[in-house]
């Protein structure tokens, strides 16, 4: 083969090129595995030994010449693309999608429940999720013995080594306690009811959502995270009946006005008396359809009918007293809800740990 052919060749063949695909067949026919330059290469053996290194350099100039003029044309095709009409906008291109954010489902639940209350005149609060035993605890009359103080039922914040300092001791003291303040995760959003009272004057209308935590094995109905919303009004004269009349307008704007509402005895330390509150079951509305006995049994409300959806009942004397309020003077109701169980109910969501696995195929649809 004649190097000189080959280049006049190869000049004609690479202003012939209209298309990436002829780029392409070029560059094989020339560097490829059985191309013109391997076959040039692997004759050199063959040449009498004094040829041999001028040959050479000559296949290597001539290779290094296709590699710049196949680069060259591959830049041209490139800038071919983008600066054939400057401005030009194809709409014929598919369009980069812009990804839509929404509020997570619980987000909106909460908004939607805060919103109920708000229109009754309520205030909305929000407060720490590492709170004071005091507050959690002791303020809400829960007595030292009660179990759900145990570690087993409430995440203690490990106390931090203290460091010596000339204050700690003074500081310690004007707390009134030898003990520094055990610090936990706040095992319930009652904990606020504590602070707010302390920090505001009756009369007081408060709603407070949060997350709260409890050390609970992870399972389809337990997280050991979740969200309440606590809800209190104390004034004077406040009675259970505006208790009921409250839950009721709440409970019928959330689940509909067919729902049926019940108050069952219960018992809290910081409320007396103290009630759970029932709807109707949404799911298998068995209480109005009582004739259907036979029916397969409902897995929400295990064929009673009803659902627990909140604790309240009215404040404790005890609680008056910590926060420093007459309960001679001031009454007051307050209650508690599970955000999760809500919106499960409301949606029939039947797996808690669907909230917190940020599967799209789940949030998608709310
Ligand atoms: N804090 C209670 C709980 O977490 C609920 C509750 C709040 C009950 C307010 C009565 C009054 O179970």
């Amino acid at each position: 083969m004649d190097i000189e052919s080959i280049k006049a060749r190869l000049d004609s063949e690479i202003n012939q090129i209209n298309s990436p695909e002829s780029l392409e067949a070029l560059r094989v026919k020339y560097l490829g595995r059985k191309g013109v330059l391997a076959q040039l290469t692997s004759s050199i053996p063959t040449l009498p030994q004094e040829q041999r290194a001028s040959f050479g350099k000559e296949v290597n100039a001539l290779k290094n010449k296709v590699i710049f003029l196949l680069d060259e044309r591959q830049k041209s095709f490139a800038s071919l693309v983008s600066e054939s009409r400057p401005g030009f906008l194809d709409l014929s291109l598919p369009g980069i999608a812009q990804d839509l954010g929404r509020l997570h489902p619980l987000t909106q639940v909460i908004k939607e429940i805060c919103d109920i209350f708000t229109s009754m005149g309520f205030l909305v609060v929000e407060g720490p999720e590492i709170e004071t035993e005091y507050n959690n605890f002791t303020g809400l009359n829960i007595p030292l013995e009660h179990p759900s103080r145990e570690a087993f039922d409430t995440f203690y914040i490990a106390p931090q080594a203290t460091h010596p300092s000339p204050n700690a001791k003074s500081r310690q003291h004007t707390a009134g306690s030898s003990v520094q303040q055990k610090l936990l995760l706040r095992s319930h959003t009652s904990s606020m009811q504590i602070s707010v009272m302390k920090s505001r004057q009756p009369p007081l209308a408060v709603v407070v959502p949060g997350r709260v935590y409890r050390p609970d094995a992870v399972d389809a109905a337990h997280s050991f995270m979740f969200h309440q919303i606590e809800g209190f009004m104390v004034d004077e004269n406040i009675r259970f009946s505006d208790l009921k009349g409250i839950l009721e307008f709440f409970a019928k704007r959330v689940f509909g006005e067919d729902i049926k509402m019940r108050f069952r005895p219960h018992f809290f330390p910081f409320t007396e008396p103290s009630a759970e509150v029932d709807i109707s079951c949404i799911i298998c509305r068995r209480e109005q359809r009582r004739e259907n006995r036979e029916e397969k049994k409902c897995s929400v409300c295990e064929g009673k009918g009803w659902l627990e959806i909140l604790g309240s009942g009215m404040i404790h004397p005890n609680v008056f007293k910590n926060v420093g309020y007459d309960p001679k003077k001031y009454t007051g109701f307050a209650f508690g809800m599970g955000v999760e169980r809500i919106a499960m109910l409301k949606y029939g969501i039947n797996d808690i740990r669907l909230f917190f696995e940020n599967d799209l195929r789940f949030l998608r649809q709310f």
